[in-house]
């Protein structure tokens, strides 16, 4: 899932950049070095934990989006599906007391709530963006300047 999410991401990052979308694209290029480093932790834990990963066929990366907004959902449901994927295999290591894997998945599963929240807060904002325009997002982004000084 992490390498299908660095192909998707790629994908994404692809479609963003014809459309000139560059900033939406530099993040996206940014979270596909993200999920591959991602899949490269979960294949040294299993090498090291004495297992033998094996690299499977994933299938065609996520759709191109219709929309900017469409882009930040794709990548949201992605991001949930990973999130319970990680759990459904942090609850079988608890349960089958694999305390090893249990800690490794630790780190994901605090990286899912970033991931998750990075994806919603863009959301929110198209959503504040649609409901108010874009002057009163400008405003609020200045308030936050003036804080950060
Ligand atoms: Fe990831
Ligand atoms: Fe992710």
């Amino acid at each position: 899932m992490e390498e299908f999410a660095s192909r998707s991401y790629l994908a994404l990052a692809l479609w963003a950049d014809e459309a000139a979308f560059e900033g939406a694209a530099a993040f996206l290029y940014k979270q596909t070095e993200e999920e591959r480093e991602h899949m490269m932790k979960f294949i040294k834990f299993v090498l090291e934990a004495g297992g033998s990963p094996r690299i499977s066929d994933y299938g065609e990366p996520l759709p191109k989006p219709k929309s900017f907004k469409e882009l930040f959902e794709i990548g949201l449901k992605h991001e949930k599906a990973v999130t319970k994927s990680i759990h459904a295999i942090a609850e079988m290591a608890w349960k089958g007391k694999d305390m090893a894997t249990f800690n490794f998945l630790q780190w994901f599963i605090a990286e899912q709530v970033e991931e998750e929240d990075t994806f919603q807060t863009i959301l929110d904002k198209i959503k504040l963006i649609e409901e108010h325009g874009g002057s009163l997002y400008m405003l609020d982004r200045e308030l936050g300047k003036k804080v950060e000084k």
